[in-house]
């Protein structure tokens, strides 16, 4: 429900003047007006000289950061600031979360929700027991790590189904940060497509203290201009950028701390994990869809006596492949010095593309057993895997 818009900032006056503030930020433009800038980013710091309330803006090209001291100072700050005929405020206290959005009749919508701490790597070690570990399905808030109401699905859409693969997805990204982690962190989105796991993943991750600059990449130059009007619309735009190119060679600078891929599609998987290697990305998340490379290859080369039996049906051949092309993806990121695992991370009954390798960097060099274990696998069933192909171009087995 709409509210009176003057009610709804005099509540976030109070949040950004009271002493449980985290961080707020103001972005995005009220229709047919223009704030003096693009947006506006508050948080309390404590300096030598005491605590202030700093204020870092942008004009759209440079930043402006000044720190200013409790009382009429940062009265008189956030009242400039509140004036300015911004779109969106976002603010956080230490207890509870607002979004308001200034609607086309300048009303304000908003949404609140109790702060929720992100969750330590080490709190839950597994996204699907996470997910399965929510009993009943009474509890929205508990069922659903970013809130279902929350604003940010009016402007993004997608379907029920789409908004719990994702959810499911950023459960297993918040299980693999570790705890305190803080910013800057740059994430990429691999084969973004529409964008839901992009956009939700910056909004929890922002919601939650990170400061994130996130780059969705997609050969679809449609896909670029959509997500980047969306992104204007949300006020992230220079926070959430979409570029259009192939996974295997979009230029993205500088290289990202942690690479996401949603569905890829086939071989897309690969492009993306050989692009996380290339870069040196702290943390994986690729979540494969459908593989044909490895199943063309067995139809065509038969399988190894004694496991005809495995091969010989289509059904079974492509289930077969399927689980051959997870474990070597798996395998092969430990011997380019990652510790990586496949996990469930939703339901089958939700997408039977519910796998997820998840990996971290280690820079651990691989031990002979696992060169040995890996070779030998690809040797007997004769077939290269395209990620090794792109990952060691010289030495692929066939
Ligand atoms: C099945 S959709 C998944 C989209 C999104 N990640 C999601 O889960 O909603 C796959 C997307 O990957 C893109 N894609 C496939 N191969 C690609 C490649 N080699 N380079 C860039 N994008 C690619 C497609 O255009 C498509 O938008």
């Amino acid at each position: 429900m709409p509210e009176p818009l003057d009610a709804a900032l005099a509540e976030v006056r109070s949040m950004l003047l009271g002493s449980g503030l985290t961080r707020a930020v103001a972005a995005g433009r009220r229709r047919g007006q223009r704030p003096s800038v693009v947006r506006a980013e508050l948080r309390p710091v404590v300096l030598k000289a005491g605590p202030r309330l700093q204020i870092a803006t942008s004009d759209g090209v440079r930043p402006y950061t000044r720190n200013v001291a409790p009382g009429p100072e940062s009265d008189a700050a956030v009242e400039a600031l509140l004036a300015e005929p911004f779109g969106n405020w976002h603010v956080e206290t230490a207890n509870s979360t607002l979004q308001l959005r200034v609607t086309k009749s300048g009303e304000a919508q908003v949404h609140r929700a109790a702060a929720q701490p992100v969750r330590a790597s080490g709190d839950q070690p597994d996204g699907q027991q996470q997910t399965a570990a929510v009993p009943g399905g009474h509890d929205r808030a508990k069922e659903y790590l970013l809130d279902p109401g929350d604003p940010i699905f009016v402007e993004i859409g997608g379907s029920a189904a789409k908004r719990r693969q994702v959810d499911a997805f950023l459960r297993a990204l918040v299980a693999t940060l570790p705890s305190g982690l803080t910013g800057p962190l740059r994430v990429v989105d691999l084969g973004c497509g529409n964008a839901y796991l992009t956009f939700t993943a910056y909004r929890y991750l922002s919601q939650h203290g990170l400061d994130v600059d996130l780059v969705g990449v997609d050969v679809r130059e449609d896909q670029r201009r959509r997500n980047t009007e969306l992104a204007e619309r949300l006020g992230w735009a220079d926070r959430v950028r979409f570029v259009a190119g192939t996974i295997a060679d979009a230029a993205v600078e500088p290289a990202p701390d942690l690479v996401l891929a949603l569905h890829a599609c086939d071989t897309a998987t690969d492009e993306a994990l050989a692009r996380a290697v290339r870069w040196g990305a702290r943390w994986v998340l690729a979540a494969p869809c459908c593989h044909h490379d490895v199943a063309a290859q067995l139809r065509a080369g038969g399988a190894p006596t004694p496991y005809g039996m495995l091969t010989r049906q289509g059904i079974l051949r492509e289930r077969f492949a399927d689980v051959l092309t997870d474990a070597l993806r798996a395998g092969l990121l430990r011997l380019h010095g990652y510790r990586a695992e496949v996990v469930e991370f939703v339901d089958s009954a939700h997408t039977p593309r519910n796998l997820l390798i998840r990996a971290r960097r280690t820079d651990a060099v691989p031990t002979d057993e696992q060169r040995t274990e890996y070779r030998q696998l690809v040797e007997q069933w004769r077939i290269t895997p395209r990620l090794e192909t792109l990952l060691n171009p010289a030495t692929a087995s066939h």
